[in-house]
């Protein structure tokens, strides 16, 4: 299949007796959920979206990709949370380590941070090349984008004049927003984030998809995995729906006082994948002063760091590997006559082979440290596969958060924050001077 579930480390940890107890429960959240009538029902747009016909939708993005291949050198993609981790995820996962393609544009990310030393280094990069720019809020309200988009619009209407209005392509709600309002008005092209699909689970609208193709990616085959893991997962049951079963498994871990979930991965690239799954769960589930604390790392660099604490610290952890069995290129260790490293054992041996036991080896000496170890294996690094995954994160988080008993899709948390800070900078006491 395209992808497994593997719990067999779980068997000190879970009966099947006690995932089986969950069945009842995991099978009425998921018809209140495909009947839209759940806590947060008006945010269930994505879950039947990979169903839908987008082919026009498609059609309209790679369009304007041909367009900024041949008119840019750099797109800027402005937005924050999931406004812009779903993109940077497959992006890195996709991308060569090294090679940079001259041919297609480079992507840069900008507006999830606040930093001067950013932007100002970013104005400077632009300067002389030519640039479009694509700001994703659904809001349009977010200080952080907002901030970033009106020093970089100024920057185009600067360079371009009136001709900077073509260049600016807005991804926001169809009527409401300040962004909304100012494309009506500068007449910039624009893409809709449906209003019942919420940031981050909003990867396979224009949010994710226009920067994926301006980079070439096959936007239809990510929509080909997603589509095909919303059938595959279309069951209300625990044991044939693998999310549902790592939902369920997440949760009575968390019962029994494993409040912390370590996603790890022995390929570096996927290191903004696992961000955004973080991103997913942490503000999915980081609620009512509960909830799992999702913790994302890279192996094999973060086995000397925090694999130290995941082997031998508190014993509040479980932890998920994620693992692709196929990535396409790989490297053998050569032989060597003289031997004084002492890797001879090792030669002729691929790197990819000696990782995947890595993978295996590093399972078994958690699992003995006292670690719960799921893994979750699939296909090939490829477009459709880390779609099917994403939606397979997508649909477990829902039902994982459902099972803790709170909202997937409000973050009343972050609003915390932003109020503090508008409050300190003066936010609707402004006079202009
Ligand atoms: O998942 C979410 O809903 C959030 O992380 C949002 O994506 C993030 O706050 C950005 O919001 P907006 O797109 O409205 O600027």
């Amino acid at each position: 299949s395209t992808l497994k579930l593997q719990t067999n480390y779980l068997d000190a940890y879970i009966g099947q007796d006690e995932l089986l107890l969950l069945n009842e429960s995991v099978k009425s959240i998921h018809e209140e959920m495909h009947n839209k009538i759940s806590t947060g029902n008006e945010f269930l747009g994505w879950l039947d979206y990979p169903l839908e016909d987008h082919s026009a939708e498609l059609e309209k993005m790679l369009e304007i990709a041909l367009e900024v291949r041949n008119n840019a050198k750099v797109f800027v993609v402005i937005g924050i949370g999931g406004s812009y981790l779903g993109a940077k995820a497959i992006q890195d996962a996709l991308s060569p380590y090294f090679r940079v393609d001259e041919s297609l544009p480079e992507v840069i990310y900008a507006g999830q941070n606040l930093s001067g030393r950013y932007m100002n280094q970013l104005l400077k990069y632009l300067k002389y090349k030519d640039v479009y720019i694509n700001v994703i809020s659904k809001s349009g309200t977010t200080t952080e984008p907002a901030i970033a988009f009106r020093i970089l619009r100024k920057y185009m209407e600067e360079k371009y004049g009136e001709k900077a209005n073509e260049r600016i392509i807005v991804t926001t709600d169809s009527e409401k927003g300040a962004l909304r309002e100012l494309a009506n008005e500068k007449g910039y092209r624009s893409f809709i984030i449906d209003e019942d699909i919420g940031g981050r689970y909003s990867v396979f609208t224009a949010v994710g998809l226009l920067p994926l193709a301006i980079q070439g990616y096959d936007i239809h085959a990510i929509m080909h995995g997603v589509k095909d893991a919303a059938i595959d997962l279309s069951e209300g049951d625990v044991i044939t729906n693998q999310a549902y079963q790592y939902a369920a498994i997440r949760q009575l871990l968390l019962t029994k006082g494993f409040g912390v979930e370590v996603l790890a991965s022995f390929e570096p690239a996927l290191k903004n994948l696992h961000d955004w799954w973080q991103q997913l769960f942490g503000e999915s589930e980081g609620k009512g002063l509960d909830g799992i604390l999702p913790i994302a790392a890279s192996f094999s660099t973060d086995l000397h760091s925090i694999g130290q604490y995941i082997q031998d610290g508190k014993r509040f952890l479980f932890e998920t590997l994620l693992h692709f069995h196929e990535v396409e290129e790989d490297c053998e260790v050569p032989y060597d006559a003289q031997n004084k490293d002492q890797l001879n054992y090792l030669s002729d041996k691929s790197l990819n082979m000696i990782n995947d036991i890595a993978t295996q080896g590093t399972a078994m000496a958690h699992v003995e440290g006292g670690v719960p170890v799921m893994s979750i294996e699939v296909g090939t690094l490829d477009e459709y596969h880390i779609g099917y995954l994403m939606y397979f994160f997508m649909k477990a988080c829902a039902m994982s958060a459902y099972l803790q008993g709170v909202n997937p899709f409000d973050q009343p948390g972050v609003e915390a924050y932003k109020f503090k800070m508008s409050e300190l900078l003066g936010k609707n006491s402004e006079v202009r001077k």
